[in-house]
């Protein structure tokens, strides 16, 4: 489309309606929004919203949510900083844009920057867009957790080492 740019920025506040809406159109895994607003205020670096603008008009597209927590290595037996990807959505008629491809990317090089030594995330093992967008960031499956969600199905564990 003509005059179309898209660009990643931190949440701020006043998007956490439509982020919670656009999490509601694309996930069945939804979450209260206070666990927005706890990421938001927790991890304010690792919340981003990917925004395409057309002329003068900007529109909210899509989100990702990710925190930093300390355990063992999803590789092994080291105690490790994880970063976690909670969610990650794009808006059906934004998909295919590259949006969560540039909120991965920002993430990843904040994570870096923080000395995070690993990011992992859960997937439905049916999603199959969501793995080949991890797969591209060279994340591979770590574990198989059996019904993960709340339906039944199984989830991948799937990790990339960043240092
Ligand atoms: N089919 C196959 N591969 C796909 C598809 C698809 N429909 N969509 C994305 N990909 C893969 C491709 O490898 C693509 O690269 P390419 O376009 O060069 O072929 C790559 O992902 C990057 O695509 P982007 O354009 O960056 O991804 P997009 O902005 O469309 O968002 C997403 C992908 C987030 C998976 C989107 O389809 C979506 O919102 N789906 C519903 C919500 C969802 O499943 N979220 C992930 C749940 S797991 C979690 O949150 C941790």
């Amino acid at each position: 489309m003509e005059n179309e740019t898209i660009f990643v920025r931190e949440v701020k506040r006043e998007d956490i309606p439509t982020v919670v809406e656009i999490n509601r159109r694309a996930l069945p895994e939804n979450y209260s929004i206070d666990y927005f607003y706890y990421h938001l205020e927790e991890f304010p670096d690792l919340f981003l919203v990917g925004i395409v603008k057309r002329d003068d008009l900007e529109y909210i597209a899509g989100y990702s949510m990710s925190r930093i927590e300390f355990g063992f290595s999803n590789f092994g037996l080291s105690l490790v900083k994880k970063g976690h990807l909670i969610s990650i959505a794009v808006l059906d008629q934004f998909r295919r844009k590259g949006i969560a491809s540039s909120l991965i990317k920002t993430t990843i090089e904040r994570l870096t920057k923080k000395k995070v030594n690993e990011f992992y995330l859960e997937v439905r093992v049916t999603n199959y867009p969501a793995i080949s967008l991890y797969k591209k960031f060279n994340f591979v499956v770590t574990n198989k957790i059996p019904s993960y969600y709340s339906d039944g199905e199984d989830a991948y564990v799937m990790t990339v080492k960043l240092r």
